[in-house]
């Protein structure tokens, strides 16, 4: 259930990890939405979490206990003014008290059983650095419900019923949907530019990935499998290829990019080939953090590894036969 608002979300997200990103100037998000998941527990008992996202950024929490919102970055307030706040976080308090009896005492009509859950996913996107688009999207029960646009409630398809039924309660209660065409239309953009503004130096970071090759269990009997693996890079967009010498090899299986706790990404890439077929190959890494110099990782090359072992051992040895030669030289020079 808690998987329906991070794919709405990435459906929201614009853009792939392309190589057309890397041209663009402006790097870093687009859109700030707010995502609701509301746990009607029995007639009597829900819970609602609140959350705000910057594209897959977690910028804002919500204290349902407190009806407070939780700012999770020094700029998370972007521009706006304590009093302004102050106004915002209590239109979204009121939202939620008003919001729990609107679905409790429809519940009948929904054809539904406790316990469910309500998810919805609001919010507005930066279209070509200027103009700005809201949209929120509501499901119940896993399935989509409706889709908020231009100020009208249109029910989903998947919805049935369900959806025209919601619509229809919305239109009966003109202070929820003047609260949220408000927050939607009005103060969602004007809060997004001053974010996008106040946590840029964060926002539009260049992180340079680091990358190292491993060998994983082999997929056949008298194959390799060999991984290249891509981590701490910011932002998100990233190409990294598997290569046999400057040709690109079809890729057996590219993972999710996955986040780290810093914020930062984590990518694996794995080539499945023929033991003895290793020759020539290179995982290599285009990332805008550096300026066109890729990340060339030759497999079967010294790793990192192995360069810091040498650099220990190799001293090391060269420090135990100077101390050797010096004893023997002093015991020489005693027997004189
Ligand atoms: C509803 O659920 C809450 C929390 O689980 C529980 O404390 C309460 O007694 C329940 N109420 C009813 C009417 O079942």
């Amino acid at each position: 259930m808690l998987l329906l608002p991070l794919l709405l979300l990435a459906d929201l997200i614009p853009g792939g990890d392309n190589e057309h990103k890397h041209e663009q100037a402006f790097q870093g998000p687009t859109s700030f939405h707010i995502i609701q998941i509301s746990s009607f527990v029995n007639s009597t008992c829900a819970q609602h979490h609140g959350s705000g996202w910057l594209d897959d950024l977690q910028i804002h929490g919500w204290n349902s206990d407190s009806g407070t919102a939780i700012f999770l970055k020094p700029w998370s307030k972007g521009n706006f003014s304590d009093a302004e706040l102050t106004e915002v976080v209590e239109a979204f308090h009121v939202y939620f008290i008003k919001f729990t009896p609107v679905v409790q005492n429809h519940f009948s009509e929904f054809d539904l059983t406790y316990p469910f859950e309500f998810q919805a996913i609001g919010g507005c996107e930066l279209h070509s650095g200027e103009t700005t688009v809201s949209s929120w999207r509501a499901a119940l029960g896993g399935v989509n419900l409706m889709n908020f646009q231009n100020d009208s409630c249109v029910p989903a398809a998947e919805g049935g019923s369900r959806g025209q039924r919601f619509c229809a309660i919305l239109s009966e209660y003109q202070g929820l949907s003047s609260i949220i065409q408000k927050l939607l239309s009005n103060t969602c953009p004007r809060f997004l530019l001053g974010v996008l503004d106040a946590g840029k130096a964060e926002l539009q970071r260049q992180v340079k990935p680091e990358a190292w090759l491993s060998s994983g269990p082999p997929p056949l009997p008298g194959h390799l499998l060999l991984v290249c693996h891509v981590s701490g890079f910011y932002p998100k967009p990233v190409q990294v290829m598997w290569m046999r010498g400057e040709q690109e090899l079809p890729v057996t299986h590219q993972g999710d990019i996955l986040p780290n706790a810093d914020g930062t990404w984590y990518l694996r890439i794995t080539l499945d080939i023929v033991a003895g077929e290793e020759a020539n190959l290179n995982c290599r890494v285009k990332h805008s953090s550096l300026g066109g110099q890729d990340i060339v990782l030759h497999w079967g090359h010294p790793t990192s590894m192995t360069m810091i072992i040498l650099a220990i051992i190799l001293p090391t040895f060269i420090l135990l036969i100077c101390l050797t030669l010096w004893y023997l030289r002093r015991r020489s020079y005693q027997k004189i």
